[in-house]
């Protein structure tokens, strides 16, 4: 792993460096408490071992600092001292580290140090990451039920709004064919002279009401109603599919069919920026799947697209439409899944950490950060699949997502991504 020194005393230092070396870590030395304070900053290591005494900021002050700020991650310390008094190394604690050790250093206890920093920090990333699990299991299960319920609530009418506007698409069609029958009657009536006021009557309400006008508009208006009515349908069962209990459990799955149930539900979300393409090879095969889990990984795909593009036109109005396209494909060991955008792009100073939990650029209230490490989580340890990206600033993202056709005996592997 990669270890940061603080240490002003040369000799100390390359001690210190070549020890650390030789357990196989990687070394970044600073001479003063000012560098090491930058290096930390910039993230360059997660476990870190301070002199006491530096010139700039002592390693005590260092201490305190660095507890004080709120970094990304966990960044666990070492403290060095040639003082073993009591006092100093419960002043030591008490400033925020984590563990110390006193001139001149022991390789063998050294050793053991690092590895019980390591340990705490491996905990520290498995709690992080069993908290965003324990997120996303809570939001999804909340969301099903939610969905679940406004989901029957709406079917139940909709199926009635269904059937009527089918059935006076049927008898207004009846009634028009029984209309041009009294119409023909009308006529004979004309032409034989007969009739009298109640015919005259008969031609002043047509006449009034617009017959023809009806005729023309009513079947028009009966068609888009059932249209609307399809069309609501068609979303609340998209809400079902997207949250039906049975889309926890792996089962093999229409990948396009539910790119395109996800891309219906939100629409809210995207249609304002963007402009969505789809690109679907119709040879997919099904793929063993969690339908519920993969679902919940587009959803966040487009909806960091729509934000991505977003931040384009917000910062360079005018610079284009947003297109999110997405496009699946067979592959060799299974479906390929693109999700293309031409937005911001991610910079990049940031781009080893956007999997990282609680990584975000977005203020509060629009990205908590979880997003793609669920997406990681899913697709990588549930799935057995790989995540991957590219970018290129101001022209846009890619994300691709490959899902294997087998699952391999532990029901995944563990590719890096
Ligand atoms: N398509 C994209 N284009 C540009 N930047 C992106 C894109 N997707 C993700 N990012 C960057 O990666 C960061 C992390 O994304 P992630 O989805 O994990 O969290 P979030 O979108 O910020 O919050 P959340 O998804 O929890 O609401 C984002 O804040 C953003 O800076
Ligand atoms: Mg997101």
């Amino acid at each position: 792993m990669n270890i940061l020194i603080a240490e002003d005393d040369v000799i100390a230092r390359r001690i210190l460096h070549k020890m650390l070396e030789k357990l196989g870590h990687q070394v970044i030395a600073c001479d003063n408490g000012l560098k090491a304070w930058e290096a930390i900053q910039s993230n360059a290591a997660r476990l870190v071992i301070l002199d006491w005494m530096m010139p700039e900021i002592d390693g005590l002050s260092l201490c305190r600092r660095l507890r004080e700020e709120k970094l990304p991650e966990y960044v666990y310390v070492i403290l060095l001292t040639s003082n073993d008094q009591k006092s100093d190394i419960v002043a030591g604690l008490s400033a925020g580290a984590d563990d110390y050790m006193i001139k001149p250093y022991n390789p063998y206890e050294l050793k053991a140090r690092i590895r019980s920093g390591q340990r705490v920090l491996q905990l520290e990333d498995d709690l992080k990451s069993a908290t965003v699990q324990l997120f996303h299991a809570e939001k999804l299960a909340a969301l099903g039920t939610l969905t679940a319920g406004i989901a029957h609530e709406i079917n139940t009418p909709m199926q009635y709004l269904q059937y009527n506007t089918l059935f006076l698409e049927e008898s207004f069609s009846g009634i028009m064919r029984l209309m041009k029958t009294y119409g023909k009657l009308r006529e004979r009536f004309e032409a034989a002279g007969g009739g009298g006021p109640l015919l005259e009557e008969l031609r002043e309400q047509e006449h009034r009401i617009d017959l023809d006008y009806i005729q023309a508009e009513v079947p028009r208006a009966i068609r888009e109603s059932s249209e609307g009515v399809e069309y609501v349908t068609e979303i609340v069962q998209s809400m079902r599919a997207f949250t039906h209990p049975g889309n926890r459990q792996m089962a093999p799955m229409d990948i396009n069919h539910a790119l395109k149930n996800t891309i219906r539900i939100t629409q809210t979300q995207w249609a304002r920026v963007a402009e969505l393409q789809l690109d679907l090879a119709q040879d997919l095969p099904h793929i063993p799947c969690y339908p519920g889990e993969f679902n919940q990984v587009i959803l966040n795909l487009i909806i960091n697209a729509a934000h991505a593009i977003e931040e384009r036109l917000a910062s360079s109005p005018g610079s284009g439409a947003g297109v999110i396209t997405i496009q699946t494909r067979k592959i060799e060991e299974g479906v390929e899944v693109r999700l293309q955008d031409n937005g911001a792009g991610i910079p990049d100073a940031i781009r080893p950490r956007v999997f990282d939990p609680f990584f975000t650029t977005k203020e509060v209230g629009r990205g908590t950060g979880q997003g793609l490490a669920i997406c990681r989580s899913v697709i990588v340890e549930r799935l057995g699949g790989r995540l991957t990206f590219e970018s290129r600033m101001g022209e846009g993202t890619t994300f691709i997502i490959r899902l294997p056709l087998r699952q391999d005996a532990s029901g995944a592997s563990r590719e890096a991504v």
